[in-house]
C-alpha cells in the first residue's frame, strides 16, 4: 500500500510532463491539473495531444493545461521543444519550471535506430530526458524548489551496463535495452544530485507494474503477447500518478536513503544504480551523444 496521503497543493507550480497522452503520463497530467498546477504536456502526436487536452479540460473545466508536440526520438525536436516551452512561458509571464517529469518511455522488441543514429529505446528513455533536463536547467533553477522526476522501473535491477555500447547494442535484446535505459534513469538522477546543490533535486521513480499498453506499442509478436497477460496484474495508472503528484509537490523530499522511490516510499536501487564511476561515465557518454557540454 502506498503512502501518498499528504495533501499536495500545486497551485502556482508549472509542470512539464513528457509522455502525457496515455498511461501513467496522462493520469499524472489529470492529477496535476486537478490540483491546480499549470501543466505543459508533451506528446508525439498532434491528434493524441488534442484529445488528451480536451479530455482533461472536460473533466476539470478550470484546468490550466497546454500540450506541445515533440518526437523525443529526435534530438532536434527535444531542443525545439525546450524553445517552445520558453516561448509558451514568456506568453504567460512565467519565468520558471518547478517540475520536469521525464515520463515518456518505450519498449521495442526489434531494434530501431533514430535519425541521430542511436538505438531508439536508449534515445527516448534516457537521452531525451538527459537533453531536455539540460535544456530546461535555467528554468528549473529559477524555481524555488526545482525538481526532475524521471520514471524508471524495477526492471533496472540485475542489469549490466557497458556505457560505450549503449547507443548501438549488439546483439539487440528488447528487454535488455529497456532494462539498461531504466538503469540509466537512476544513474542520471544520482549523478545530477552529485553535480548540483539541492536547489534542483532529481528523483527516479519505480511506478510498479502498471496496466498500460507500453510493450504492445513496440511489438506485434511475443512481447505483445507476454505483456497483454502481464499487465492484467498491473495497478491502475492512477496509483503512480498519485506518487508523481506527491513527489512533485511535497515540500521536502526525503533523500536520506538516496534518490530512488518506489511510488511514495524511498527505496534503495540496485548496486549498479549507485555506482559513482558508472554514473560519471554515463554522464560523459550522454554529453558526447547529445553534443552538449554539461
Ligand atoms: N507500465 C508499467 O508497468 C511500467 C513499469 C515501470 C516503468 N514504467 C515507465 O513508465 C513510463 C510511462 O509508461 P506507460 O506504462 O504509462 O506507457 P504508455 O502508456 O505507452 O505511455 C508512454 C508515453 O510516452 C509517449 N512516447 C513514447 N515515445 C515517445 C516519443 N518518441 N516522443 C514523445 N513521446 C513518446 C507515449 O506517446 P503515445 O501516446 O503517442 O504512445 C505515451 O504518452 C515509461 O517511462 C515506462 O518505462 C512503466
Amino acid at each position: 500500500m502506498i503512502c501518498c496521503k499528504q495533501e499536495i497543493v500545486l497551485t502556482e507550480k508549472t509542470i512539464v510532463l513528457t509522455g502525457a497522452t496515455s498511461g501513467i503520463g496522462f493520469a499524472s497530467a489529470k492529477k496535476f491539473a486537478s490540483n491546480g498546477a499549470y501543466v505543459i504536456g508533451v506528446g508525439r502526436s498532434e491528434m493524441r495531444n488534442q484529445n488528451a487536452q480536451q479530455a482533461i479540460q472536460n473533466e476539470f473545466p478550470m484546468a490550466h493545461v497546454d500540450y506541445l508536440f515533440a518526437d523525443l526520438a529526435s534530438q532536434d525536436q527535444v531542443k525545439k521543444l525546450a524553445e517552445n516551452i520558453n516561448v509558451l512561458l514568456q506568453g504567460h509571464e512565467i519565468n520558471a519550471v518547478d517540475v520536469l517529469v521525464n515520463n515518456a518511455g518505450i519498449y521495442l522488441e526489434k531494434k530501431q535506430t533514430t535519425k541521430d543514429g542511436i538505438e531508439q529505446t536508449f534515445a527516448v528513455n534516457h537521452l531525451a530526458s538527459f537533453l531536455l533536463s539540460h535544456e530546461l536547467m535555467p528554468l528549473l533553477q529559477a524555481s524555488n524548489q526545482g525538481r526532475i522526476i524521471t520514471v524508471s522501473s524495477y526492471a533496472h535491477r540485475n542489469t549490466p551496463l557497458m556505457v560505450n555500447r549503449l547507443d548501438n547494442p549488439w546483439p539487440y535484446i528488447g528487454l535488455l535495452a529497456y532494462k539498461r535505459s531504466k538503469l540509466s534513469n537512476i544513474l542520471f538522477s544520482y549523478e545530477f544530485n552529485r553535480r548540483y546543490d539541492n536547489k534542483v533535486t532529481a528523483i527516479a521513480l519505480d511506478p510498479g507494474l502498471v496496466d498500460t499498453s507500453i510493450a504492445s506499442k513496440g511489438s506485434d509478436g511475443i512481447s505483445d503477447w507476454v505483456w497483454r497477460l502481464r499487465r492484467k496484474d498491473g495497478e491502475s495508472p492512477d496509483i503512480p500518478a498519485e506518487a508523481i503528484n506527491y513527489l512533485a509537490g511535497v515540500e521536502n523530499v526525503n533523500t536520506s536513503h538516496g534518490y530512488f522511490y518506489r511510488n511514495c516510499e524511498p527505496e534503495i536501487p540496485s548496486i549498479n544504480a549507485r555506482k559513482k564511476d558508472l554514473a560519471e561515465k554515463l554522464w560523459q557518454r550522454s554529453c558526447e551523444l547529445t553534443n552538449i557540454n554539461w
